[in-house]
């Protein structure tokens, strides 16, 4: 088949951190935006401008970052959203804006309050507008999934006139299933008059677990943008794995006439360094970038892939960036080794001081732990930030008492606001204990909903990787913190979420307000 290019639009920075818990601050939208442009993805949706003062400089500091990416903001169709995008998009090298409005009868009728015409009108202004700031603008018909295609039709060929160069068709709930949405991808691109002048997209979300499946369909019957995020994050079920979209149309190029320019080596570096910011861990059966993802634990499968491996494996491990669990530093290793081989795996420091700070926690590692992993110096640089000095609580000391027959007793001591406060509690266990004991100084009054535990690599001298997830009042964060103590990790995980209860919420959800 011919090779169309496949342009892979991530949102992974502004659909991804829609999902509860998933915030980002300004220097890991950074990081991960670096770790996007080496895996070649061709736009990076960096995030929604309008949301907050936090939003607009994460997205300005992401547009100033990229040189080889597309950066591009999102705008709800008003002229103040699609203004602060434009600005905060100026220093882009290629920037575009997104801007959309509801276009099914539900959002029009119950959200919008508006008539089918009023959407249209808005829908053109808004394009108009973007196209001010760059010649690069993308329109969505929000919740286009339950929209009427008549209607589509109508604002398709509408946005399109006014200079939207792609229309993005978003499945917003997840309702669509495959062959319906092929089906709607091919009918809008045969009806829409100047459906020519723009390149068609998908943007698919996974309540019915259909958001791969959808996009693929719809790549089938025509799309040629795909909008996808690393892991799967997303609003709810997520959003279309990009992982699995660009494996998917490698690996069965004889269904699709497309390929991307995907550098599918750097897939695991990006899926660790989200799911290590977000506090996401990714489950060990996950296509592609699972712990499982290329295990054989039957004797048959390991026996046939012993003999020649493509008895049981479609795709090469290492063509996705999985690499043998070998030391790669140890307790000797300089600064300098230690810098080239984060810079190997895609890691690198905007400043001395943080390369520095990653640095003390290796060296600190390395006395505890023989022999030290990529996925280990991954972690060390999550949490060097952990330790940023912005935040209000620091684990300071800890100590743990668990013995047969003894109730388990915690003593922490936090810094609080600079201050020095000691706490201790009894608990279930060690971390039970642990965790009533930082409620004893915080008082944050949470209710714990999540508590997880990952070994990073193997053997018992592995770090634990723990994930804490805090709700207060509907508002859900998740934390995270590594150690080769697991009640130490807890302890980080922990009070890393509170810091983040700690921060006032100051941002808006571009989906949630009325335009
Ligand atoms: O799911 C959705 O509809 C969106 C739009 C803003 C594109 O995220
Ligand atoms: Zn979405």
């Amino acid at each position: 088949m011919s090779t169309d290019h496949l342009i892979i639009f991530d949102t992974t920075l502004r659909d991804g951190e829609q999902s509860p818990g998933a915030s980002m601050t300004k220097d890991e939208k950074v990081r991960i935006a670096k770790a996007l442009e080496k895996l070649r993805v061709d736009v990076i949706e960096a995030g929604f401008p309008a949301a907050s003062p936090g939003d607009f400089e994460a997205v300005k500091a992401v547009a100033t970052a990229i040189k080889d990416s597309t950066v591009c903001g999102l705008a709800r169709a008003l002229d103040k959203d699609i203004d602060t995008a434009g600005e905060a998009l100026a220093k882009a090298n290629s920037a575009r804006i997104h801007t959309f409005i509801a276009t099914s009868p539900i959002h029009m009728e119950r959200k919008l309050r508006m008539t089918p015409d009023q959407v249209v009108e808005q829908a053109v202004h808004a394009v108009k507008r973007a196209r001010r700031y760059t010649d690069n603008v993308e329109f969505s018909p929000e919740d286009a999934g339950r929209s009427e295609p008549d209607f589509l039709c109508r604002v398709l060929e509408a946005v399109i006139k006014a200079g939207a160069r792609t229309v993005n068709i978003p499945d917003t709930v997840g309702y669509s299933v495959p062959y319906q949405f092929g089906d709607l991808i091919r009918g809008l691109i045969e009806r829409v008059p100047n459906a020519d002048q723009a390149v068609f997209s998908v943007h698919c979300h996974n309540d019915l677990g259909l958001a791969v499946a959808n996009s693929l369909a719809a790549v089938r019957n025509g799309a040629r943008q795909v909008e996808c995020t690393i892991n799967g994050l997303g609003e709810r079920a997520g959003n279309a794995a990009l992982e699995e979209i660009v494996m998917a149309v490698r690996t069965r190029q004889d269904h699709f006439p497309c390929d991307t320019r995907i550098d599918t080596t750097q897939i695991v570096n990006c899926s660790r360094l989200v799911s290590g910011i977000t506090g996401f861990p990714v489950q060990p059966n996950k296509a592609v970038v699972g712990a499982n993802a290329f295990a054989h634990e039957s004797g048959i499968h390991q026996d046939g892939v012993l003999k020649h491996r493509e008895t049981y494996e479609i795709m090469r491990a290492e063509d996705v960036g999985w690499t043998e669990n070998r030391m790669v530093l140890g307790k000797h290793s300089g600064r300098n080794a230690f810098k080239s081989r984060l810079a190997e795996i895609g890691i690198t420091f905007d400043s001395e001081e943080d390369l520095n700070a990653a640095f003390a926690r290796f060296k600190e590692l390395a006395d505890k732990k023989h022999e030290i992993f990529d996925e280990d110096l991954q972690t060390l640089v999550t949490d060097a930030n952990l330790d940023a000095t912005n935040e209000r609580l620091k684990l300071v000391s800890m100590k743990v008492c668990s013995e047969t027959g003894e109730v388990p007793r915690a003593e922490v001591v936090l810094q609080m606001d600079g201050q020095e406060e000691p706490g201790a509690a009894i608990g279930g266990g060690p971390v039970d204990a642990t965790f009533k004991a930082i409620e004893s100084i915080v008082n944050s009054g949470t209710i714990l909903r999540l508590y997880s535990v990952n070994s990073i690599t193997s053997g018992t001298d592995a770090q634990g990787e723990v994930t804490v997830r805090l709700e207060k009042g509907g508002r859900i964060v998740n934390g995270q913190g590594a150690d080769t103590d697991i009640i130490v990790a807890s302890a980080k995980a922990y009070i890393n979420a509170c810091n983040k209860v700690l921060k006032p919420l100051d941002r808006a959800h571009p989906q949630g307000a009325d335009v």
